[in-house]
């Protein structure tokens, strides 16, 4: 955990907005290490500090927000009869707090999965409107060339959509397979293998590397939870972090 508002730590902490957290703190609730503190801007950090509401202890989220490296083979169901599913590699814990995936990876698909109980939140970042961008290692059996760079960049149309203007930088390229780096703003069913195909390439392997500010940085089949100051920068990318949202 990291330093946080004390306003910012009492709605994280509860149902309440960061103004009536405000109120409350003024109004002398809150204590930080056994000293009553009104002022909501001051900081603390709830892993190192005591900090009390109404001498109640704060020391846990009441939500679950948790990073996974998706390893190929693996569906994004909550449950399965045949193939193993993404909440088989969290402990039960998480489980039965109510921890979903926010979007889903394909079964090939390896990476970053976002998993969190905080409903508002997972609703947000899907919302077409926050465009929270998603960054994937594509590799493809062809050779890709600044035209498809131009492809991507101009919108290109599906079946049933066209897919708005996203990103592709060539890693390597050659006749056989290229690598690239897509950056794309939706996240529609297997948008980015369908973005590919319709310019005539397959792709062999997709990883995602970014979810908005997080960043993969754990080995495939493992989970952490996020930091507060991840939590935050995941509120800030779903316009949640003023009062209007539960944060
Ligand atoms: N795009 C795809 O095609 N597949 C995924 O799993 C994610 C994005």
């Amino acid at each position: 955990m990291a330093l946080l508002r004390l306003d910012k730590i009492l709605s994280l902490s509860g149902e309440r907005t960061r103004s009536e957290a405000g109120k409350l703190i003024r109004a002398g609730l809150v204590s930080v290490d056994g000293v009553c503190v009104s002022d909501p801007s001051y900081k603390a950090d709830t892993a190192q500090n005591a900090v009390t509401f109404q001498g109640q202890r704060i020391s846990e989220l009441p939500f679950q927000y948790v990073m996974l490296n998706k390893p190929a083979g693996v569906l994004t169901a909550a449950r399965d009869r045949r193939a193993p599913t993404v909440m088989g590699l969290l402990p039960g814990r998480m489980l039965t707090r109510g921890v979903m995936p926010v979007g889903r990876l394909d079964k090939d698909t390896t990476g970053l999965l976002l998993l969190t109980s905080d409903g508002t939140l997972a609703h947000r970042l899907l919302s077409p409107k926050n465009h929270v961008w998603k960054e994937y290692r594509a590799t493809v059996d062809g050779l890709l060339s600044p035209a498809h760079m131009a492809a991507f960049a101009q919108g290109i149309p599906l079946s049933d959509f066209t897919a708005m203007p996203a990103e592709l930088d060539i890693v390597s390229a050659s006749a056989e397979e290229s690598l690239a780096v897509v950056r794309l703003r939706e996240g529609k069913n297997r948008q980015v293998r369908r973005m590919f195909i319709a310019l005539g390439l397959n792709v062999t392997a997709l990883h995602r590397q970014a979810f908005g500010p997080l960043r993969l940085d754990i080995p495939p089949g493992e989970y952490r939870t996020l930091s507060s100051l991840e939590i935050e920068a995941l509120y800030a990318a779903a316009r949640m972090d003023g009062d209007g949202g539960h944060g």
